[in-house]
């Protein structure tokens, strides 16, 4: 097993072109981290240079305390899973999954065992002799997660391995992966641009953007648990990013005695964990994150509420377990969360809904960072 440390790297296709910039983190021994972020944003980029399948344009990249920066791919110790599973189509089942053992010369009846083994795991003992061509999608990828087991490898990096396969078995394999890493141990680098896949399957995220052309923009955006990234997003990226339905990004001002935030008409006590910050945004305008699930109607909620706000309801989307109304409030579009299919509005017609005030985000419009 490895850790992974990103010191300063940087990655240009083009000279003067940055594609990635100025990337410094550590991945932990054993540690499940999941990269996230839009498309484009370098995040196969970043997984590619670790593998050794793209050079690195600047700074170091250490696999334990080794620099890694010039090793040969084959020499790093790493197995990685691809969206497009990249299985040999003439082959069977075990000769895929045995074929990178098989090159590395290792003894028949240690593959035989391996092999075997990684069948038993990954539940494809009925399907060995087969060719890819005669099996499912979710199975195929089963098949190129086995040739990744099998190697035993010191990391374990991951592209998009599931976006190939229709939702439901989306979240089984997502599950089956997040086991088997656990149950490994082995560090894991997974990418995905869906963030229901980041919350549910990562010790860690990472969430990394494009990193544009202004030389002091990295492509990190905020680096924590699950959870952290959840409850306290540094910064509108991440608060936009992360969450479904998407945080509510209000345009706001905080009062000049700095106790309250406005919403135009609607005037709610700056929470708790904002109040010092406040003092120093007297006046000024903030943008207010609220959750949808943080806004709701006055007889469903399971919060005290002195703070409503109300709009003109813009569409419905119901979920089955609830029910997302968009509303606009002067000009801007805020969601809220109905959790009763009984007495919905229709489009058009007024409808007042409970903000739990305690649960504001407040960000620098100018800076576009949280508040501390
Ligand atoms: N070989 C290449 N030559 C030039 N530009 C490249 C090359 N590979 C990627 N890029 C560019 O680098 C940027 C990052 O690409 P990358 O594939 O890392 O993004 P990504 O985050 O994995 O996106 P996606 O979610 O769509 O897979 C993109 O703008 C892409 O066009
Ligand atoms: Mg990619």
């Amino acid at each position: 097993m490895a850790s992974i440390t990103l010191d300063h790297l940087g990655k240009s296709y083009t000279a003067g072109v940055d594609v990635i910039r100025d990337l410094s983190f550590d991945i932990r021994d054993g540690e499940f981290m999941v990269f996230v972020g839009p498309s484009g944003c370098g995040k196969s980029t970043v997984l590619r240079m670790i593998a050794g399948l793209e050079t690195v344009t600047r700074g170091r990249l250490l696999i334990g305390d080794r620099v890694v920066n010039d090793l040969h791919p084959k020499d790093r110790d790493i197995a990685m899973v691809f969206q497009s599973y990249a299985l040999y189509p003439h082959m069977t089942v075990y000769d895929n999954i045995a074929f990178g053992l098989q090159i590395r010369k290792m003894p028949e009846a240690e593959i035989k065992k391996r092999v075997q083994e990684a069948a038993d795991t990954l539940g494809l003992n009925a399907y060995l002799d087969r060719k890819p061509k005669a099996l499912s999608g979710g199975q195929r990828q089963r098949v190129a997660l086995g040739r990744a087991i099998v190697r035993n490898p010191s990391v374990f990096l991951f592209d998009e391995p599931l976006s190939n396969l229709d939702a439901e078995l989306r979240v089984h394999m997502r599950a089956e992966i997040s086991k088997l890493q656990r149950r490994l141990k082995t560090t894991t680098v997974y990418v995905t641009h869906d963030q229901v896949e980041a919350m549910t399957m990562g010790h860690r995220i990472c969430v990394l953007r494009p990193c544009g052309s202004d030389p002091n923009v990295s492509n990190l955006t905020q680096i924590g648990t699950p959870m952290e990234i959840y409850d306290t997003p540094a910064n509108l990226f991440t608060a936009g990013f992360m969450g479904t339905p998407k945080m509510n990004l209000l345009k706001a001002k905080i009062t000049d005695d700095g106790d309250d935030v406005l919403f135009y008409g609607v005037r709610m006590p700056v929470s708790e964990q904002f109040k010092a910050a406040a003092q120093k945004y007297k006046g000024r305008d903030v943008i207010l994150g609220i959750r949808p699930e943080h806004i709701g109607a006055a007889h469903e909620i399971d919060w005290q509420s002195e703070t409503s706000v109300t709009g003109a309801v813009e569409i419905l989307e119901p979920l089955g377990h609830e029910v997302i109304v968009h509303f606009e409030v002067q000009g801007q579009t805020v969601s809220g969360r109905l959790r009763s299919h009984q007495q919905l509005p229709n489009p058009g017609e007024p409808i007042t809904l409970q903000l739990r005030t305690e649960a504001m985000h407040l960000f620098d419009p100018r800076t576009e960072k949280r508040l501390e």
